[in-house]
């Protein structure tokens, strides 16, 4: 692979060259847990044990790093074990870190209630104005600005060039949770973010067969840090799972293109409808963050959030009664996904600075035929 492929190529190709031996064109499952060595220390190809590297995930973490442009990846057993590895790694018992008022309540939870009781203290900003953020980096010494872009579930934009700077005049790293763009949507390395945190789970799995995390990292020393973390606490991706994600990885730029394409027509039939009041999604010119979106982002992906004029009761019957939509938590699959956030992926947020609205349905979009998808929430949405 050269700097010069596209992402396409790299997708397909990056660490993924003919094994040497068999010319299997696609790195196989090295479901192996040990390596023979020739003499003591003699590994081959630095394999050692599969905890500290197994040649599959070799394979995932490279094509990883090159999609995100970022000289080093390192694959994990799902997003949170990946967000878990790197708070441990930058932060120590008294530090402070500023984090989104609106995030996945996942993320949200191992804050408030896993890292507090470890004595990391966290204020919770809105990301997407960069003033606020900037006055409370100047109120105290913060060591990580952690943003999400879109957001997890209202659709918010972040401006990752101006966090990046505001971030590090104060000495604060920015970490950047890619999940809902993907790196063929928004690269945030090359905005200026230090770390990028993808739950793979999603859009670079895309198939809602697999769990995973990653972290792709600008600084190598950085980089060295995490994988110290990774290898001494253990929470690594397994062969198979880090297989299943490679697959889905090379499709990843023709199912974005589609998400994005059903998407939008989604986003634009809910805004025309009297039962809604209003649409989340930062394609539409309407959304305060477009201009931002239409910067840093190739498309505005497949994720869309709306409103209904009727309540949270009405929400909720709506997320029944659809026949393609499936009720379900997750997103990013080629499948369409319909769920209430409030409910379901958000319910560890109520009562916290995160709490989401109870009218609030979030689709995942997925590639079905866009008219189908467009006739079955018209059905659910009927009687609202
Ligand atoms: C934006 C975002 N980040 C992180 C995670 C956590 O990832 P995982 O479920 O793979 O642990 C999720 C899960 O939904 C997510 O939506």
């Amino acid at each position: 692979m050269t700097n010069q492929d596209g992402f396409e190529t790299l997708a397909i190709h990056a660490g993924q060259e003919p094994d040497p031996v068999t010319g299997a064109v696609v790195p196989p499952i090295y479901q192996v847990s040990t390596y023979k060595q020739d003499g003591v220390g003699g590994l081959r190809g630095g394999y050692e044990y599969s905890r500290s590297a197994n040649p599959t995930r070799t394979a995932l973490e490279q094509c990883l790093a090159a999609l995100e442009s970022g000289p080093r990846a390192l694959a994990f057993a799902s997003g949170m074990a990946a967000e878990d590895c790197l708070l441990r790694t930058v932060c120590s018992p008294g530090d402070h870190v500023l984090v989104p008022d609106d995030a996945y309540g996942g993320t949200y939870r191992l804050f408030a209630r896993v890292f507090s009781g470890w004595g990391l203290a966290h204020d919770v900003v809105p990301v997407s104005h960069v003033a606020a953020v900037r006055e409370q980096l100047a109120a105290r010494k913060i060591t990580v600005v952690w943003a999400e872009t879109p957001t997890n579930p209202l659709l918010g934009i972040a401006d990752i060039r101006a966090l990046a700077e505001a971030a590090h005049e104060a000495g604060a790293l920015l970490v950047v949770d890619n999940t809902f763009a993907s790196p063929y949507l928004q690269q945030p390395l090359a905005l200026g973010a230090d770390v990028v945190v993808h739950s793979t789970t999603k859009y670079l799995g895309g198939h809602s067969d697999v769990v995973g995390g990653a972290l792709v990292v600008a600084a190598p020393g950085l980089a060295e840090r995490l994988a110290f973390t990774q290898n001494a606490t253990g929470g690594v991706a397994g062969p198979f799972d880090s297989w299943l994600t490679l697959r889905g990885v090379k499709t990843l730029a023709a199912r974005m293109d589609r998400h994005c394409r059903n998407a939008m027509r989604v986003a634009q039939m809910l805004a025309e409808h009297p039962a809604v009041s209003e649409v989340l999604y930062p394609g539409l010119p309407s959304h305060p963050g477009h201009k931002t979106a239409q910067e840093q982002m190739r498309a505005f992906g497949g994720m869309v959030s709306f409103r209904l004029l009727a309540g949270e009761e009405a929400a909720v019957r709506a997320c029944g009664r659809t026949r393609l939509f499936t009720l379900g938590e997750s997103l990013g699959g080629v499948e369409s996904l319909i769920e209430h956030p409030a409910r379901m992926t958000h319910a560890s947020v109520t009562g916290s600075p995160l709490e989401v609205p109870g009218d609030l349905i979030r689709l995942s979009v997925g590639i079905e035929d866009c008219d189908d998808l467009l006739d079955d929430l018209r059905q659910a949405l009927s009687d609202s």
